[in-house]
């Protein structure tokens, strides 16, 4: 088993984010990376079409390229389809919203947190019930942010119109004192310049790619399954656009080579 790959999925490209921690986290692991470009947004999505998504993928990883273990990186699905994903799947499956609670809980002084993320992960209420388990006198707010998505997208990530966008979104936050922010979604990241200049300097911001690392990192020495051996990659993605190579540069830093599409419905 341990000389296995371990599966990452998102619902696009910025799973990438999370990808490249884990691979600065575990260097010496295979990593087979699947993003649903095809069916992109899941932030918007109703749950039961999350889950059936993410059952599809998770298949597709595990059936066919073997994964040790899976890493469910977009907030979205791991707000709504984890459950389901580990009562059909026997591996170890870890999703990233578990490490951005605790993430959030090591940055907070105030015991103020705000999350934002898509629609999706807000109305699953998932950042609320981690974080309270792990600190039930917490407060934690919530915002939704559905512009963030396409911005990023777009490259967008600082400028008048995103700036604007982001005061909106925080000033509710910023309102009730937080003092951490935490960025509960894979596309969020790539805004933390601009975010950060906009909520000031006392607020810690937070994304859960190096916790849920560091969590992998752990889990796989647990289990025995930690590999040192010369570390990989390969990518699959449902749609090849003609964005893929600007957006995968975007997302991880550096150039995407080979790629491969997959018909995932058929999973
Ligand atoms: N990957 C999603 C997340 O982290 C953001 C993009 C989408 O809406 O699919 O929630």
């Amino acid at each position: 088993m341990k000389h296995q790959p371990i599966g990452i999925f998102d619902s696009g490209l910025g799973g990438l984010t999370v990808a490249k921690a884990i691979q600065k986290e575990l260097p010496s692991e295979t990593l087979i990376y699947f993003g649903d470009t095809a069916r992109i947004p899941y932030g918007t999505k109703s749950p039961d079409t999350i889950i059936r998504y993410s059952l599809q993928i998770a298949r597709f990883l595990i059936k066919k390229e073997k994964i040790k273990c899976l890493v469910v990186a977009c907030n979205t699905a791991s707000a709504w389809a984890l459950n389901d994903l580990r009562r059909e799947f026997q591996i170890p499956i870890l999703g990233v919203i578990e490490p951005g609670a605790q993430a959030a809980i090591d940055a907070t002084r105030n015991n103020r947190i705000g999350v934002i993320g898509t629609e999706g992960t807000v109305e699953s209420g998932a950042y609320v019930e981690a974080i309270r388990r792990l600190r039930p006198k917490a407060k934690v707010l919530m915002k939704a942010c559905p512009l963030f998505v396409p911005l990023v997208e777009e490259g967008k990530l600082s400028g008048s119109v995103t700036e604007s966008v982001a005061l909106e979104y925080l000033k509710p936050l910023l309102k009730e004192k937080i003092d951490t922010l935490v960025l509960g979604c894979t596309h969020y990241p790539l805004l933390k310049k601009t975010l950060s200049r906009l909520a000031g300097s006392k607020i810690r911001i937070v994304d859960s790619a190096t916790e849920t690392a560091k969590s992998l990192h752990r889990n796989l020495e647990m289990q025995g399954i930690e590999l040192s051996g010369r570390g990989g990659s390969k990518y699959f993605v449902s749609d090849l656009s003609r964005k893929f190579k600007e957006q995968a540069q975007r997302f991880l830093g550096r150039p995407i080579h080979r790629v491969e599409k997959v018909f995932i419905e058929k999973y």
